[in-house]
């Protein structure tokens, strides 16, 4: 359907009409106008696979990607457009027309729960990648939603913190990404952030939403709120906030209509978002081809080993002292130590969360390779949980049509696993609104001794074994950081248990009045002294020692950031102690962020996995055997404290305002600007192989306003592996009359080299890489003079640099300045 139909039909419709497009009907679904033959669109989260509609546990299986960070990780353009196209395949399996995703934020400080979520420190880099996603998912005629616009760079307050960040960090650094995505990539939709923008909420922004992305830089799909982020009718409207998410409408429907008739809102704007949402419509096919009602797990042996390959390929080898790739025919006993051993880390928590189709563990990934031959000894060492282990026994339910279970209770259907969440009416004529439910199973411990039990809860919970009350998370329900914030923290209990004895547990829960109604159960035997030195002793007893430590998806998650930037538990004791046991100890980091590292001089090895999806076991075993080379370099700078990070002092805010007071010099410009040797530095990571850059030359030493400058260079594989070179191009402006990073990243290319093989690397530069953005001028202004070209395998290893000149001054206003 071209433009022209699009206005027909828009002619066609009622103001009511029209209204009833700007607003969810569902919470994944929008209005259709069934008179005129307008479909209802389905969007689904995102970023790492495509959950469909039902609740984050529990809903139908998914295929799991590496997360955002792991991503980015590997530096590698094309395959990040391969995990979009495969996505897309994904989003079409649920039935969704539009994925809500990428997320562009960019990494401030290092505790943002959503940290694993977005790409990069770097504008540059994060551009590359979302355009690269954006092109796979919508080749496929699925739209990407690229979140959050903007400023939503920690999760701390983020309903209601006001982001101050001034103008040039703007537009040199947070809202980069968003511009890419929409000038480059043509993105078919925009999620606002929860947060305000200097003051003023995102979602009803007019600067932000009108002048900027829909005047200067064209965007001409759908602008819709994050999940309860619109805050009112006519302001939002009238700021440019498209669509309010989700339904059924809180803000727009007969309050719209009103606001319409009233004159607060022009008709012409009513017609301008409807007619978005009739772009989008066409442009996801859902006028000729209704998206299917059924959601359908499909596990493709190519997304199999599409995630596999680039979850391998976003490892980053940041320490490698001769012990890497283990070869198992020179092994004999392997030591398999940590809490991310046997769990498999998959991916994050929040709404980026997906029911994978299965998780391959370190532990089967590695058995899997080593045959049988190898002796794989294991041992936990420590804990690294944030709530309680999962109870892992399915539990019946009964419902009761009241928040007092009382009367004639309504058996539901079996869960099978000891987390609920409720999203629509839980058994057959029980409300969803004033419910309350008995859940039970039998537990039979393995062991004697005291257990701990956890509940966490949105709505009231309370937990019995054999009738006798042992965690009260009801009497006393406080609202903490779990479940978007509408969950308690988590209360627990302690009991004395017999080995082999099967007790009943019972879990009551009331649901709340609003919000999410959910509940979990958590159980474990307190781990000591003891574990610690049974992995110490197994460790002494190896060829080689690997220590699995972490986060998971209880720190790494959306609405709450981590409180520091340390391994959690005793995870940094169980380090060192096992690397004294065994100087052949490597650790494999499985985080969505940096963490010290204190043990760092006494290890052989590290890696870092980040959450590469279902395949994670597989990917990481594949580094670590040298299967596949480790070609991931990191993405954000790793600080040796948080002190170091250029956001500490202003995170994460007081009084309701977070000031992005480090400007411009974020990340690695923080670093460089201030002299502080990062632990690993931006753009950092080890192969298995060694490369030499030569012969730079540049396509002129002098280049006139609006001439583009060609840098080529040869790179060369000096080892004797195949392995593949992140090439990165920084520039660096030798007079400026602003202050300015000591140098950006503006080029990168990934090449595969075979041992002695050499390539030409050509990479080019525009206006844009050489400007600042001048706010007093409000425009973009590379000035005269001289430049260098920094050529380097991080933003700390430059190999080579060569200096030319801008002869005349370059200014051009935001709309007009190419990305
Ligand atoms: C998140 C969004 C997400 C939405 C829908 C919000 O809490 O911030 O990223 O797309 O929920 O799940």
């Amino acid at each position: 359907m071209n433009e022209q139909r699009i206005d027909t039909l828009l002619n066609a419709m009622t103001l009511e009409e029209q209204v009833s497009l700007l607003a969810g009907a569902s919470f994944w679904t929008t209005v259709p106008v069934e008179r005129l033959g307008i479909p209802s669109l389905k969007v689904s989260d995102g970023p790492n696979g495509v959950r469909g509609a039902g609740s984050l546990v529990g809903s139908v299986k998914a295929a799991s990607f590496p997360v955002a960070i792991s991503l980015a990780s590997t530096w590698n353009t094309g395959l990040v457009t391969r995990v979009g196209e495969a996505l897309a395949q994904e989003a079409q399996s649920k039935g969704a027309q539009v994925l809500l995703a990428p997320t562009v934020n960019l990494h401030r400080s290092t505790q943002n729960g959503r940290n694993f979520e977005c790409y990069s420190e770097d504008p540059f880099l994060s551009a590359r990648l979302c355009v690269a996603y954006i092109q796979g998912v919508q080749s496929q005629g699925v739209g990407a939603t690229v979140k959050h616009y903007v400023g939503n760079e920690s999760e701390f307050e983020r309903m209601s913190i006001s982001s101050d960040i001034d103008e040039r960090a703007l537009r040199e650094l947070y809202l980069v990404p968003f511009e890419a995505a929409v000038k480059e990539a043509g993105t078919w939709a925009v999620m606002c952030s929860y947060n305000k923008l200097n003051g003023t909420y995102a979602s009803e922004n007019r600067r932000l939403l009108t002048d900027i992305l829909k005047r200067e830089w064209g965007f001409d799909g759908v602008l819709m709120s994050d999940w309860f982020a619109t805050h009112s009718t006519a302001e939002s409207l009238n700021a440019g906030l498209d669509l309010e998410m989700p339904g059924p409408a809180k803000y727009r429907g007969q309050k719209l209509l009103e606001a319409v008739r009233s004159g607060e809102v022009r008709a012409e704007a009513i017609q301008d978002s409807a007619r978005r949402m009739l772009r989008l419509l066409t442009r996801v096919g859902a006028f000729e081809r209704p998206a299917p009602a059924e959601e359908q797990a499909i596990d493709r042996p190519e997304h199999r080993a599409l995630i596999r390959r680039a979850g391998a390929e976003g490892t980053v080898l940041l320490k490698n002292e001769g012990v890497l790739p283990l070869d198992p025919k020179r092994l004999k006993k392997v030591a398999l130590i940590g809490p991310n051993a046997k769990t498999a880390q998959i991916m994050g928590g929040g709404s980026a969360q997906v029911n994978a189709h299965y998780r391959v563990s370190p532990h089967e990934g590695i058995q899997a390779q080593l045959g049988g031959s190898v002796v794989l000894g294991y041992e936990l060492g420590c804990s690294n949980h944030k709530l309680l282990p999962l109870l892992q026994e399915p539990l019946s339910a009964e419902y009761f049509n009241n928040r007092g279970l009382s009367g004639q209770g309504v058996s539901g259907a079996g869960l099978a696993q000891a987390e609920v969440m409720w999203n629509d009416e839980p058994a057959p004529g029980i409300t969803a609104e004033t419910f309350s439910a008995r859940l039970s199973t039998r537990f039979t411990p393995d062991e004697d001794g005291v257990h701990h039990f956890g509940l966490v809860s949105a709505g009231l919970s309370r937990l019995y074994m054999d009738g006798r009350l042992i965690v009260d998370n009801w009497s006393a329900w406080k609202q903490g950081d779990t479940y978007f914030g509408s969950g308690s923290d988590e209360v627990t209990g302690t009991l004395d248990l017999q080995a082999g004895r099967a007790y009943e547990v019972t879990i009551e829960y009331a649901s709340p009045a609003e919000g999410m109604r959910a509940v979990r159960v958590g159980v474990t035997r307190p781990l000591g002294d003891a574990h610690l030195e049974r992995a110490v002793r197994l460790a002494a007893g190896c060829d080689v020692a690997l220590v699995f430590v972490g986060h998971n998806g209880e720190w790494d998650t959306e609405a709450v950031d981590r409180p520091h930037m340390d391994l959690v538990g005793r995870q940094n004791e169980l380090v060192s102690r096992v690397a004294s046991a065994n100087p052949r100890t490597v650790v494999v980091l499985q985080t969505g962020a940096p963490v010290a590292m204190p043990w760092l001089d006494a290890v052989a090895g590290v890696l870092q996995a980040w959450y590469p999806g279902q395949e994670a076991g597989n990917a990481i075993a594949d580094v670590l055997f040298g299967a596949a080379e480790p070609s991931g370099r990191l993405p954000q700078t790793f600080p040796v404290r948080l002190e170091d990070n250029a956001a500490h002092g202003n995170y994460p805010g007081a009084s309701g305002r977070v000031r992005y007071g480090e400007g411009i010099f974020a990340g690695y410009r923080h670093h460089d600007t201030k002299h502080l040797p990062p632990l690993f530095p931006f753009g950092f990571g080890l192969s298995y192989t060694s490369f030499a850059y030569g012969n730079l030359r540049l396509s002129a030493e002098a280049l006139q306003p609006e001439e583009t400058l060609t840098v080529t260079l040869d790179v060369t594989n000096t080892g004797q592996r195949a392995g593949q070179e992140v090439v990165q191009l920084y520039v660096r402006d030798e007079q400026s009359s602003l202050p300015r990073p000591e140098k950006e990243l503006k080029g990168f290319l990934k090449v595969d080299l075979a041992p002695g093989e050499t390539k030409s690397v050509t990479l080019t530069l525009g206006m844009r890489a050489l400007a600042y953005f001048d706010d007093a001028r409000a425009a973009w202004v590379a000035e005269a003079g001289r430049f260098e070209v920094l050529v380097g395998s991080s933003s700390r290893d430059i190999r080579a640099r060569a200096a030319f000149t801008l002869q005349r001054e370059w200014v051009r206003p935001p709309a007009q300045a190419a990305f």
